[in-house]
């Protein structure tokens, strides 16, 4: 089948959604609205009769590392050859930056055979939080001037700059800051995605912060947490809230990629794609 590429813009909201409904995934159209305005993309469409056929997104971070994400080959043309070619395609986009994502089931034997090795993994929770806000002395709401302290304690533990980024989602979302000797060391935002809030970013020096910063940030309702596989006391804390383990998914690498060194580790993810 003859395919062709085109650049993906937010007048392709309407699609990108059709696609991630067939694939039953939680997005809001807001959700993808914002993805689609942090990075750039391709529609892959039959090329005799103009049918699109899937979706794949990208951003990039400086020269340091792009993420690839949303990707998607709709149910009915699955299984052709159409997905390599739209990961390939979304590579060349992404140039020599080495490239990050986290994988499906049914992605992950494609990202394999295109180069890429798993080096995390993330667990996804989910469900109805009924808690009352913790107090942590430490920890107040973030104020605009914060972002720059944000984008410095991100950097070092996303591995690339995303000021950009996190404006965008900071704009959507409730912030939190904790400060020790008025630095910040923690970071959380919570926002609106998908079937109700995700707690994401959540980064910090250890788990403890990350917890008093969830604590702080989540309100009762419908709450998804996306968080490292081994962050065993974090995840006591989740499950020990009413969320539940609803699957882990590999985070895999492309190219010369070293994974940020401790102390400062993304607890939360902002979603799959953004990391
Ligand atoms: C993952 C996805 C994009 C792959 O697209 P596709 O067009 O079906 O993939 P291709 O036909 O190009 O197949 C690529 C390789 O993956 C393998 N593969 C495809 N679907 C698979 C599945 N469900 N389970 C195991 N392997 C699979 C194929 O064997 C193929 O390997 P080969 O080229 O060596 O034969 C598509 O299945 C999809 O949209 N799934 C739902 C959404 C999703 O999970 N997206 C991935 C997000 S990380």
């Amino acid at each position: 089948m003859s395919l062709t590429f085109s650049p993906v813009s937010t007048d392709d909201l309407e699609t990108i959604a059709g696609l991630v409904q067939a694939v039953s995934w939680p997005h809001r159209p807001e959700d993808i609205d914002l993805m689609i305005r942090l990075g750039g993309g391709r529609l892959v469409h039959d090329a005799n009769d103009g049918q699109v056929l899937g979706v794949g997104l990208y951003w990039t971070f400086g020269d340091a590392l792009a993420r690839i994400g949303l990707i998607i080959v709709s149910p009915e043309s699955q299984g052709r050859g159409i997905g390599r070619k739209l990961v390939t395609r979304l590579l060349e986009d992404a140039g020599p930056r080495p490239v990050v994502l986290l994988a499906t089931d049914a992605g992950r034997p494609l990202y394999e055979s295109l180069g890429f090795k798993a080096f995390d993994t993330s667990r996804q929770y989910q469900g109805i939080y009924a808690d009352t806000p913790g107090k942590d002395p430490r920890i107040r709401p973030g104020v605009f001037n914060d972002i720059a302290g944000i984008s410095d304690l991100d950097a070092a533990a996303f591995g690339a700059r995303r000021e950009h980024a996190l404006e965008s989602l900071a704009a959507a979302s409730d912030v939190s800051v904790l400060t020790e000797n008025g630095t910040i060391t923690g970071y959380g935002f919570a926002r609106a995605f998908g079937r109700g809030t995700v707690i994401g970013p959540i980064v910090s020096a250890n788990e403890a912060d990350a917890i008093a910063l969830f604590s702080a940030l989540a309100r009762p309702g419908f709450v998804r947490v996306d968080c490292p596989g081994n962050a065993a006391a974090l995840i006591r804390h989740l499950t020990g809230s009413g969320l539940e383990d609803v699957g882990t998914s590999p985070v895999m690498a492309r190219g010369d990629w070293t994974a940020p060194a401790a102390p400062h580790r993304i607890y939360g993810l902002a979603s799959h794609a953004l990391g």
